[in-house]
């Protein structure tokens, strides 16, 4: 026994390392607290994108203890100065969002507490937050108050909650899985493809629906082509519309297609994890009618609210459908199966053990109020118009008027066009100021502006004018 006793003191003190006193949390706080106003203060004078060939090196673990200074030495060099810098407001490519402060203070806050949200016997106030956040995005997008939800990671989970629920309520299993059919447009994220392999959907028919000159799904011939499928016996379980597409931003005629899924009995599914939150848009509202049909739906808090990555969520109208694979039981979980509570975020998604990170959506609204958010948002709208006029102005050519804030531009030549604006774009890449991304839309190579940074100002579209225009300057004067 007293040998037992002596071998706990000894690793007491050596594990002792992992609670670090008062005087030792207030000392790693203030550096971090350092390093990260730096970072903060200094955001708009820096970079959006570095170029590094470099190997990375410093991040090793070597299985010493290291000072914090001397780690954020490393993370400094290695990490936030490399790549695309994700909360800089000059990130105009891909989809951006930046990452609120007060989000990463509810990250830091459920992080000390770790609340196990999973489910409510661990914590019922935390699965209360999520919750109550998920019943605000009800209440956003017209869901009636008995629909069920989840806040995953991201998007590509959210679809697949989504996607599962449509295909349990369709029991699209076994044989069925080759005649049943799905429908989307071209212009649909990948994850949804991706969601579909996963799920065992791999194999299921997919109607590709052309597009009008907005990128929006044709829903007359979303209707037709239901027709055909059905006169050939195959069965149509599943239309899915975009609300704000990567690639261009468009909006699919969500109203229009919700009577087609009504008719014909299909899941309608709506992913909106991009362009969702511009609903609370005066600009942009009517976009949205329809939205509140869907059978599921999926937004990114990640994207339109502006926090940081990390956060989706997916509502779904059916309780049978999404209980059906993702609501388990187990032995070891008797203790939290009590009758009557609310539902348990474990019994909706594949996670059980999750980050709290209801808690980083529920903070800032809390803090901020709604108000901020929608202005920021209005704020991206009017900055694309800018943006876009600016550009013509410049003798740019643009994509169609954008439903939202991402749209793509091209400088028209008479031959080797997809080459000049390759080039342009590896111009703009290399300085850096200011980040935008390139796509192909139609065989042209065009380059994307997705304004959705809550820090993106009219200064930084300003900046990209200039490095735009310098580009095309140092591509005529000296060719590709
Ligand atoms: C429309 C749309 N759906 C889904 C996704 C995937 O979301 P995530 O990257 O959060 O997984 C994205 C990402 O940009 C998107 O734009």
């Amino acid at each position: 026994m007293q040998e037992l006793i002596n071998r706990l003191s000894e690793l007491e003190i050596i594990s002792s390392g992992l609670e670090p006193n008062a005087e030792k949390r207030k000392e790693l706080l203030n550096v971090l607290n350092e390093y990260t106003e730096a970072f903060i203060e200094d955001i708009d004078n820096g970079k959006s994108y570095f170029q590094n060939d470099q190997a990375i090196n410093g991040l090793e673990i070597d299985g010493k203890a290291h000072s914090l200074k001397e780690v954020l030495k490393n993370f400094d060099r290695e990490v936030t100065h490399r790549g695309i810098n994700p909360a800089s407001g000059g990130h105009v490519g891909y989809i951006p969002g930046g990452g609120i402060y007060t989000a990463a203070l509810a990250d830091y806050l459920a992080d000390v507490t770790n609340e196990y949200s999973g489910m409510y016997f661990g914590s019922p106030g935390a699965v209360a937050i999520e919750h109550e956040v998920l019943n605000w995005l009800k209440k956003v997008f017209g869901f009636p108050e008995s629909s069920i939800g989840n806040l995953p990671s991201g998007g590509s989970i959210a679809n697949l909650i989504a996607l599962t629920a449509a295909r349990d309520h369709h029991e699209v299993k076994g044989t069925k899985v080759e005649r049943a059919v799905i429908y989307l447009s071209q212009q649909v994220h990948h994850c949804v493809q991706k969601a579909l392999r996963i799920i065992g959907l791999g194999d299921v028919i997919i109607r590709y629906i052309s597009l009008d000159d907005g990128f929006r799904l044709k829903a007359e011939e979303l209707q037709q082509q239901i027709e055909i499928d059905k006169s050939n016996d195959l069965k149509p379980f599943l239309v899915i519309a975009s609300a704000g597409t990567t690639d261009t931003g468009a909006v699919d005629p969500l109203n229009d297609i919700a009577d087609i899924a009504q008719s014909e009995n299909l899941w309608f599914h709506v992913d909106a994890a991009y362009g969702g939150f511009f609903i609370l848009c005066a600009e942009t509202k009517h976009l949205f009618q329809g939205i509140e049909r869907a059978d599921s739906l999926v937004v990114d808090p990640h994207k339109g609210m502006f926090l940081p990555y990390g956060v989706g969520a997916v509502l779904v109208k059916n309780r049978k459908a999404i209980l059906h694979s993702h609501h388990y039981v187990a032995n070891y979980m008797q203790d939290t199966y009590l009758s009557d509570t609310p539902l348990n975020p474990a019994d909706v998604s594949p996670e059980l053990t999750k980050h709290f990170r209801a808690l980083r959506v529920w903070l800032p609204l809390q803090l901020h109020g709604i108000d901020p958010f929608i202005a920021c948002l209005d704020e991206k709208l009017v900055l694309t118009h800018y943006f876009r006029a600016r550009l013509m102005k410049e003798g740019f050519e643009v994509g169609p008027e954008p439903d939202l804030s991402v749209s793509y531009f091209w400088y028209p030549q008479k031959e080797k066009e997809n080459e000049f604006n390759k080039r342009l774009m590896e111009l703009i890449h290399e300085d850096g100021r200011v980040f935008l991304s390139s796509t192909t839309i139609n065989g042209r190579f065009v380059i994307r502006m997705a304004i959705l940074s809550f820090r993106t100002k009219k200064h930084t579209i300003d900046t990209a004018m200039e490095m735009i225009v310098g580009a095309v300057k140092r591509v005529m004067d000296h060719g590709f």
